[in-house]
């Protein structure tokens, strides 16, 4: 007996049931908890924030497949079987979230919260445009999802420098790298785009000694701030007090610590903030289905799992 267990927390799980039992209608698929019976049935388990200790249950797992790009909520599970982790990485995945950073990098570019203000009081009036090539962006991770959106911006014709943990060449994109390139990576910054996993080396970097070496005297006059990664890489208070002294002129924030952001948060009403529902990059399930499934027939034919998460880096 072979089974494939869905146990997603968080996001609505019918359409994920449905679209795995239709792509693969031979295969017995549980859905956790309603479905949860005989765990040594379990081969596979495909989640999305499972509760932790869950997974130890199943002592036949052979493969945990993440249903999302980052594998943090898993990653922190301590009793977590000493399986492969497969996270998503996926071309429809990537463009949504290089979408998402061009959309809130041209927002402050352009000013457009400026002139959606002046709107609404029927101010027809014109302020000086500052050329993308005189604004620089930084990218901190330059991962799939930060490599993709470097690029678009350095296509827009941006000044684009990103940040890694280990060495990255990156054809007219300035790179630096590990602890000691933090520095004159965010001293060039006057928009800094956040796409780093949540690690125990990355967890509360966005805060306001962060904050207060980036670059606020250059062609945009202020520095601004895109969270698209996780939440527990910013401390909400410290973006409140940066806001409020003027270190940011403005942040775009998908994540929260806590999500969904609680109603008396008040990042919420904010004049300078941006909040969205962790939908910056909201996956095609269908796409993700597919991937999955296909890696699992190719696995059980000894083909190596791709993607595969390095346990001790955290990502
Ligand atoms: P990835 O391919 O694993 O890339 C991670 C990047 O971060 C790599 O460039 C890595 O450096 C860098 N990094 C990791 N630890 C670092 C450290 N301590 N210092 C400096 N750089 C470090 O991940 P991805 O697919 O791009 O995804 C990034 C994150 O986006 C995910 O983990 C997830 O949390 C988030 N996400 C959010 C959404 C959303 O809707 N909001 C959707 C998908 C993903 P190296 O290149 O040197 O390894
Ligand atoms: C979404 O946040 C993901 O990690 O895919």
């Amino acid at each position: 007996m072979s089974a494939i267990l869905l146990a997603i927390m968080g996001w609505d799980p019918k359409n994920w049931d449905q679209l795995f039992r239709a792509l693969s209608p031979q295969r017995d698929i549980r859905l956790w908890p309603e479905q949860a019976r005989n765990p040594a049935d379990i081969t596979y388990a495909c989640v999305w924030k499972p509760p932790h200790g869950m997974l130890a249950e199943h002592r036949n797992l052979k493969a945990v497949f993440s249903l999302g790009a980052g594998v943090d909520d898993i990653l922190t599970d301590i009793e977590l079987p000493n399986v492969p982790i497969v996270r998503v990485v996926d071309a429809d995945l990537t463009m949504r979230m290089t979408e998402y950073v061009v959309l809130h990098v041209l927002k402050y570019h352009r000013q457009q919260r400026l002139y959606e203000s002046q709107q609404r009081v029927r101010m027809w009036h014109e302020h000086e445009q500052a050329v993308a090539s005189d604004v620089s962006v930084g990218v901190m991770g330059l991962g799939e999802l930060g490599y993709a959106s470097a690029i678009a911006l350095q296509r827009l014709g941006f000044r684009v420098h990103g940040w890694s943990r280990t060495q990255k060449i990156i054809p007219g994109v300035e790179t630096f790298y590990g602890a000691v390139g933090l520095e004159p990576f965010l001293r060039r910054a006057e928009i800094l785009v956040c796409l780093l996993p949540s690690t125990p080396g990355t967890r509360g970097i966005l805060n306001l000694d962060t904050f207060r070496r980036l670059k606020f005297n250059g062609a945009m006059h202020g520095a601004y701030l895109i969270n698209a990664a996780r939440g527990d890489l910013q401390v909400d208070a410290d973006i409140i007090v940066a806001l409020d002294e003027g270190t940011l002129a403005g942040a775009t924030l998908d994540v929260f610590p806590v999500e969904p952001l609680p109603v008396t948060s008040p990042l919420w009403t904010h004049p300078k903030v941006t909040v969205t529902p962790h939908n910056a990059a909201q996956s095609s399930p269908r796409s993700i289905v597919s991937n999955i499934l296909r890696q699992i027939d190719r696995f059980e034919v000894g083909v190596p799992l791709d993607h595969v998460v390095d346990r001790r880096r955290g990502y």
